[in-house]
């Protein structure tokens, strides 16, 4: 008897140890988008020091940075690697073009020793079916995911690596605002039938963003209670479903939309998730740290959606990690502003999103410029400055400026200043980028007021020196590099 129980009880414990490994990996999986729009980023070393300081075990880049791959090698820390919509078309017409993809972007890095990296995802390209973006991308999306598909298998990493498609908050919407009428953008209807049955078809999940911020700055029927998860807040009923907050409205969209497609039980992954701190009406540290400790809380109590209840997102990845001061500012003043970090990495806020201290750690031995600033010289003939105005803001981030910004309350020519600093900072401070025709003044007197704060630029921003100045290269990238391998061999 003995002998036909025990196989039982073996496997029925095996089976027991995968659902709680699977069922595990739900709860804690909570990681952060990490994008270099920045005129000058934190070293990827720097970045990569301080998701370990903060325990992130999850990553996603919109792009493969060679840089960045190698700082993420050996740590352990799973990645997502993007692919730009720009590659999208070649990826379509070439398998070859997937190939030297794969080639150079992944197998390199995925090796099994000590040193490699953890890519878990590729995401094809970046929001490709973003409303303004028309309908430019729709042929490339599928295509292009089935080649790098193909050329994952052939070099016999497709059961490691999964492809997935990042689809943007306003892929889906509901005519009622209410999830029950959920369906995909009608003009996206057959290319998003395409990308869910070559998404089923390798199992792997729906990467969708979601974002109670634009559903709140963009539709005054959301409230800024509902969109905070807030207790007060006026519950929206779908018959009879209540939905108490703005996530579980648009993740319940989003699980009918695929319902009505044709696939009801698909993974959802939240590709992107956050709150900005700048650059619009309840744009602020204070607004955005109450946001994500709702969203941490709710999905920690695993109450889950109406749909899909107790049923969470299987990863969530909060939108962003770090400001960045060149992100297009189309969709808004508080696009680059969605950091929990500040560019040089300090905390806006405390949030406790990996179940840890609950105090974040900011970026440690960051390299500055001198402390130093370029403002408007009060003694001259200030009658033609805002043309100069106009030239800054053009090249550096004025965003702050902007009427609900953080410095929206800057009077003339003080705003001039903040521009002129801008510019300067943005110039390593090079002398002549705060001459504006005489009218720049440079000051060791810190003209930061309040909220508003002057920024001193990175000093070691390699990547982005290197390419500007060519003297500047050959002397230090041997140094950068033996620096980069003393710090491979530290860690
Ligand atoms: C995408 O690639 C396929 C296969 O090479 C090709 O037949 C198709 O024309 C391409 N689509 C576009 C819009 O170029
Ligand atoms: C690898 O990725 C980088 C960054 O996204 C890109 O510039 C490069 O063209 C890619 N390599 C190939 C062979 O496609
Ligand atoms: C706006 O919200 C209220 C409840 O907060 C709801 O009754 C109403 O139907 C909503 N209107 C639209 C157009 O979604
Ligand atoms: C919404 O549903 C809740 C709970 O089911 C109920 O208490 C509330 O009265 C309903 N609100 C409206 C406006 O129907
Ligand atoms: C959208 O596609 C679904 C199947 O995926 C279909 O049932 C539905 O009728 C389509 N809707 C429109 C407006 O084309
Ligand atoms: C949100 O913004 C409005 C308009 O600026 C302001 O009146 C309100 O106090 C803000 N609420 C919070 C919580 O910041
Ligand atoms: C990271 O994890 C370690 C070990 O569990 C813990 O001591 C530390 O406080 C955590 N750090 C943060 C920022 O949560
Ligand atoms: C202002 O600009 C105009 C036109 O370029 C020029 O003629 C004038 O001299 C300038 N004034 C000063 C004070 O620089
Ligand atoms: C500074 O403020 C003045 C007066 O409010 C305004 O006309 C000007 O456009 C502002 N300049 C910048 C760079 O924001």
């Amino acid at each position: 008897m003995a002998s036909t129980t025990l196989p039982f009880l073996y496997t029925a414990l095996q089976l027991l140890t995968l659902l709680s490994i699977v069922h595990f990996s739900r709860v804690i999986a909570t990681g952060v988008n990490w994008g270099t729009s920045a005129s000058h980023p934190l070293p990827p070393a720097q970045v990569v020091q301080l998701l370990k300081a903060n325990n992130v075990t999850k990553v996603k880049l919109f792009d493969a940075d060679p840089d960045v791959l190698q700082a993420l090698a050996g740590s352990n820390i799973y990645v997502t690697v993007g692919i730009p919509n720009s590659m999208l078309r070649s990826l379509n017409s070439s398998l070859k073009a997937a190939e030297s993809w794969v080639h150079d972007n992944l197998t390199r890095y995925v090796s099994d020793g000590a040193g490699s990296v953890r890519v878990e995802f590729i995401a094809v390209g970046d929001d490709p079916f973003l409303q303004s973006f028309g309908e430019q991308f729709y042929p490339f999306v599928v295509g292009a995911a089935a080649n790098i598909q193909t050329a994952l298998v052939k070099v016999n990493l497709a059961n490691k690596v999964k492809v997935v498609t990042p689809c943007s908050f306003d892929a889906f919407q509901s005519e009622s605002g209410l999830p029950s009428r959920g369906q995909f953008r009608p003009d996206l209807n057959k290319t998003m039938a395409e990308v869910l049955t070559f998404l089923n078809k390798h199992r792997s999940p729906f990467f969708v963003s979601i974002s109670p911020f634009l559903s709140y700055h963009q539709n005054k029927n959301v409230s800024l209670d509902f969109a905070l998860f807030r207790e007060g807040a006026h519950p929206r009923n779908d018959s009879h479903r209540s939905y108490k907050n703005s996530f579980d409205l648009s993740y319940d969209t989003v699980v009918m939309a695929l319902s009505t497609a044709g696939f009801p039980r698909m993974d959802i992954i939240i590709g992107q998730i956050g709150w900005p701190t700048d650059g619009a009406a309840n744009a602020t540290s204070s607004v955005a740290q109450v946001f994500l400790k709702g969203l941490v809380d709710h999905l920690d109590s695993r109450l889950g959606t109406p749909l899909r209840p107790r049923d969470l997102p299987v990863e969530t990845y909060i939108f962003s990690l770090l400001d960045e001061d060149q992100r297009s500012r189309t969709p808004g003043n508080f696009e680059r502003h969605w950091g929990i970090f500040t560019f040089d990495g300090q905390a806006k806020y405390q949030v406790d999103f990996v179940h840890g201290s609950g105090k974040l750690i900011n970026a440690q031995n960051v390299q500055y410029l001198s402390p130093k600033w370029c403002v408007v010289n009060n003694n001259k003939d200030l009658s033609n400055i805002s043309a100069h105005a106009l030239e800054a803001c053009s090249a550096a981030d004025c965003s702050a400026l902007s009427p609900d910004g953080s410095c929206s309350d800057l009077s003339w020519p003080g705003n001039v200043s903040y521009a002129f600093n801008s510019f300067y900072q943005q110039h390593d401070q090079s002398a002549d980028s705060c001459d504006f025709g005489g009218l720049g003044l440079i000051t060791t007197v810190d003209p930061s007021v309040e909220n508003c704060r002057f920024m001193i630029g990175l000093r070691n921003s390699l990547s982005v020196s290197l390419r500007r100045s060519s003297q500047f290269h050959w002397f230090i990238s041997p140094v950068a590099t033996m620096l980069l391998c003393l710090v491979c061999v530290i860690w």
